[in-house]
């Protein structure tokens, strides 16, 4: 009788040993293709700047979308995923120096990577959130770009990223967004430039950098990543809905909300909005409470 259990037991087991190889070697085989996949993608090319305004724009631009969380304070790159299941990701050295960009790197590579989410040699950038970038202005891109030509050399250089197990079961599922290429119009233009005011439609055009977590509809939803809290509502239907000005301008630039939470920098990037201008954040919440 036991005999018999135990045998059924081993059975079972041997079954889903066999069920999660298989999905993990399914998983393996379509992302190694996908990653593999090349893009002959032209890129448009973009005014370059040397109006300090404007170098100063780009340099805020930098926080304020994100750059410097994964790329470095200093944009030298640093790993922002070390986890072995997950993978190893490096927000690669977007200066000149040892281990960064090619001496030869072009306006045009700079648009292949933000508008297109691909390298020079056609291939997907992996986790480079470009689908989000794909929808700046061409004047916000072409402040980030010249303020980015203007970093100083640092050298820095990492291992090689690896994504793991999970990282491509995960992207396999789309959980994942390891291959932003693949959700980009890739013949849309950019718009010129967009109306700087406290409007819902430039508040629309900023909450591109909330998407990613907060979802399309800004309902939030399911953590972004095992090991991530679950995603606050920040549509009308949240707290958010009941805030004033002051209190979202205060939570965005200290982590701290009107309900006495405190949000973890690492979790709810609340360092990347402090960056932000009282317009930019009152033009968000007007978005935010209209939707
Ligand atoms: C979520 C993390 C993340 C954010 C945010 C991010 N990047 Fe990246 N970026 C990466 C990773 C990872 C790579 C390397 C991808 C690869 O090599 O497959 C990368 C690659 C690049 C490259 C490509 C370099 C090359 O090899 O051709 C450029 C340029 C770049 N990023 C610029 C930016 C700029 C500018 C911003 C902000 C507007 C930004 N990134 C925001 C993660 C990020
Ligand atoms: C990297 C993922 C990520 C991004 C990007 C992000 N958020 Fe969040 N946000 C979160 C998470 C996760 C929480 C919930 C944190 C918690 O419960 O501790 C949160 C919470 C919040 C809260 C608090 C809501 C409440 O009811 O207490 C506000 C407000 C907020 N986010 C606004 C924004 C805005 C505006 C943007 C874009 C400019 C943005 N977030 C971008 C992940 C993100």
């Amino acid at each position: 009788m036991i005999k018999k259990l135990l045998l059924g037991l081993g059975a079972l087991l041997a079954l889903a040993v066999l069920l999660i190889s298989g999905l993990v070697a399914k998983a393996y085989y379509t992302t190694e293709q996908r990653m593999n996949r090349t893009y002959a993608v032209k890129a448009q090319s973009l005014p370059i700047t040397t109006d300090s305004a404007e170098l100063a724009y780009g340099d805020r631009l930098m926080t304020a979308k994100g750059c410097r969380d994964c790329h470095g304070e200093d944009l030298g790159g640093k790993v922002f995923i070390d986890d072995a299941p997950l993978g190893f990701l490096v927000g690669k050295n977007l200066t000149k120096g040892k281990g960064g960009l090619p001496s030869d790197h072009d306006i045009t590579d700079w648009v292949l990577a933000l508008k297109h989410g691909i390298r020079r040699n056609g291939k997907p950038l992996l986790f480079m959130p470009s689908h989000e970038y794909t929808l700046l202005s061409e004047q916000d891109m072409s402040a980030i770009v010249s303020f980015a030509v203007t970093l100083p050399e640092i050298d820095r250089e990492f291992p090689e990223q690896k994504i793991g197990p999970v990282g491509r079961v995960l992207t396999d599922l789309g959980k994942l967004p390891l291959f932003p290429v693949e959700m980009i119009d890739h013949s849309r233009t950019l718009e010129k430039t967009v109306e700087v005011e406290i409007s819902p439609a430039y508040g629309k055009y900023l909450s591109t950098a909330c998407q990613g977590c907060h979802r399309p509809n800004m309902r939030g939803g399911d953590p972004v990543a095992p090991g991530f809290p679950p995603v606050a509502d920040i549509s009308s239907a949240g707290h958010v809905g009941k805030w004033t000005e002051e209190q979202f301008i205060q939570t965005l630039r200290t982590g701290v909300t009107p309900e006495g939470k405190t949000l973890k920098p690492t979790e709810m990037p609340w360092n990347m909005t402090a960056a932000y201008t009282d317009i930019e954040l009152k033009a968000l919440l007007a978005y935010l409470q209209s939707i």
